[in-house]
């Protein structure tokens, strides 16, 4: 990939970790640190959308952006019903503060219809019938809701900070672990994970992040056996399933 190609750290800023990050630091600053990773597994599958959408011409192209768009709705619920069922009522149990995530709560409320709007359009819609003019408006109706929602969660995670480190890193761990018992959901292994594997830049801040902290074998499971079911859809991914950016497909 040459440095003058258009790649997915824009439209939409990726965000910087914050710098807090020394093994010293609280462990909201770890949390902080893995959320902004995380969010920016989302905002690179939402700029990959915004660069290629409006060069998909032909029809199975246009098929494999659909599941490729409705793969990446499925990730980002994905993870806002692993906050509001486990990080956000367990933060609330450790604070007791029971209002201490609800501008959180609310901002993930605020785009959701406009975002299962868009889902739904790109389900429904005959490929023969794409236009990207009519699929902008739709991604444009929540897109910056979404991505001031995933800035903003940084912050009030960082202000963590005013309770005990080791209560913070429980919580955490029982998210973690809700997460791994998450790959027996249905779409986790076939469309979630190549989403987040083929969004996931290793090379972000000069490599520094081991991110998302999935076990070695995993790229390998997913790449040579699970991601072929929808192996066209992944064309779209920035990166491929080890994390390596490579060049999009569909940008000239
Ligand atoms: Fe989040
Ligand atoms: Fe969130």
């Amino acid at each position: 990939m040459t440095t003058q190609q258009q790649w997915v750290d824009g439209p939409f800023q990726l965000i910087a970790t914050p710098k807090e990050n020394d093994s010293g630091s609280h462990f909201s600053v770890k949390v902080a640190v893995e959320m902004s990773l995380a969010h920016n597994i989302l905002i690179r599958g939402l700029n990959a959308i915004y660069l290629q959408g409006p060069h998909v011409k032909e029809q199975k192209d246009v098929e494999d952006f659909a599941f490729f768009c409705n793969a990446w709705v499925k990730t980002v619920h994905h993870h806002h019903s692993g906050e509001e069922n486990v990080l956000f009522p367990e933060l609330e149990k450790f604070t007791h503060d029971e209002n201490i995530m609800n501008e959180n709560k609310e901002q993930h409320h605020k785009f959701l219809d406009e975002m299962e709007e868009f889902d739904r359009y790109m389900r429904e819609s005959a490929p023969t019938a794409y236009k990207w003019e009519n699929v902008k408006p739709k991604l444009d109706a929540f897109a910056e809701d979404l991505v001031a929602h995933l800035r903003d969660e940084i912050p009030t995670l960082l202000d963590l900070k005013k309770y005990d480190s080791d209560g913070i890193k429980k919580v955490w761990k029982k998210m973690e672990d809700a997460a791994k018992g998450d790959i027996r959901l249905p779409n986790m292994f076939d469309t979630i994970l190549p989403m987040v594997l083929g969004c996931a830049d290793n090379k972000f801040e000069g490599g520094i992040h081991k991110f998302p902290p999935f076990p070695f074998f995993m790229p390998y499971l997913v790449d040579y056996w699970f991601a072929n079911k929808h192996r066209g859809a992944w064309r779209f991914c920035p990166c491929d399933m080890h994390g390596t950016p490579k060049s999009l497909d569909f940008v000239q």
